[in-house]
């Protein structure tokens, strides 16, 4: 018998977030939360709710208001009741421009490091008492072989780069405070989405196939690595 499962994801309204949900909601032993900035306009998403076999539930959560974050953990509660949660997908994420180290706006990066970092670790710190008292205790952190100093990107997308790899380093925090948790940082692919663009390699079907099939054999022994979708670890 397959586990029942409980998972929270932020960013479902369209691009790889919204394809977790589609994946998820197939399997009628997944509780889903997705959430996403403006649900009455996520319609992909809210199409999602009449096919599901398992249980959807869709909440608002703007992931770069702190407040909007602690918000949500009553909404948490009354879902799970006395269970836990077993993955926080921290897959939300703004690239605002291909800037460069000395062109880019500061406004810039100060938006890009709210949505792409201080949001997934705030929303980590108010539903670690959620994801603790679960049987996986997951956090997956999605970084991006951009924000890897080993692979050598060169110049490209300044901001956003910068940003990921400071949720590499989260990633690694998160899982040196926590042995028991299991925290991986993902590189999806080049997938084709708003922010993969149309040149993109694969198509959003592909990456989350392949990134449960990681999840669902990453263990505490992989917590606070780096890894492309199928499981090659990256370096910092
Ligand atoms: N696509 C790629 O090739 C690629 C490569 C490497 C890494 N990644 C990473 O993969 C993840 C998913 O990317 P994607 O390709 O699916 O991007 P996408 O198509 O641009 O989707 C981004 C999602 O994030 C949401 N979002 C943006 N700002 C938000 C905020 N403040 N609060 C809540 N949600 C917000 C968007 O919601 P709205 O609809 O409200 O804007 C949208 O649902 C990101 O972390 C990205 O950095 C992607």
């Amino acid at each position: 018998m397959p586990d029942n499962l409980t998972w929270f994801i932020t960013g479902t309204s369209r691009g790889i977030g919204l394809e977790f949900v589609r994946q998820l909601v197939a399997e009628p032993t997944n509780l889903v939360i997705a959430t996403c900035r403006t649900p009455d306009k996520a319609t992909e998403l809210n199409d999602l709710k009449s096919g599901a076999k398992g249980e959807l539930h869709i909440l608002p959560l703007d992931t770069s208001s702190m407040e909007a974050i602690e918000g949500v953990v009553g909404h948490v509660q009354g879902i799970l009741g006395d269970r836990g949660l077993d993955y926080l997908i921290n897959n939300a994420a703004v690239n605002l421009a291909d800037d460069r180290a000395f062109n880019f706006k500061p406004d810039d990066l100060l938006k890009t490091f709210n949505v792409n970092v201080v949001g997934p670790a705030h929303l980590a710190q108010v539903l670690l008492p959620f994801i603790e008292k679960s049987q996986k205790k997951f956090i997956l952190n999605f970084s991006t072989g951009l924000a890897s100093m080993g692979l050598d990107h060169e110049p490209k997308a300044a901001t956003y780069s910068i940003s990921k790899t400071g949720i590499s380093m989260l990633t690694h925090k998160q899982a040196k405070t926590k042995p028991e948790l299991t925290v991986i940082a993902v590189d999806p692919g080049w997938v084709k989405t708003v922010m993969g663009g149309a040149g993109a390699l694969i198509e959003p079907a592909e990456s989350v196939e392949a990134l449960l099939a990681l999840m669902a054999r990453s263990t505490p022994a992989e917590s606070g690595k780096f890894f492309t979708r199928t499981g090659t670890e990256i370096p910092w």
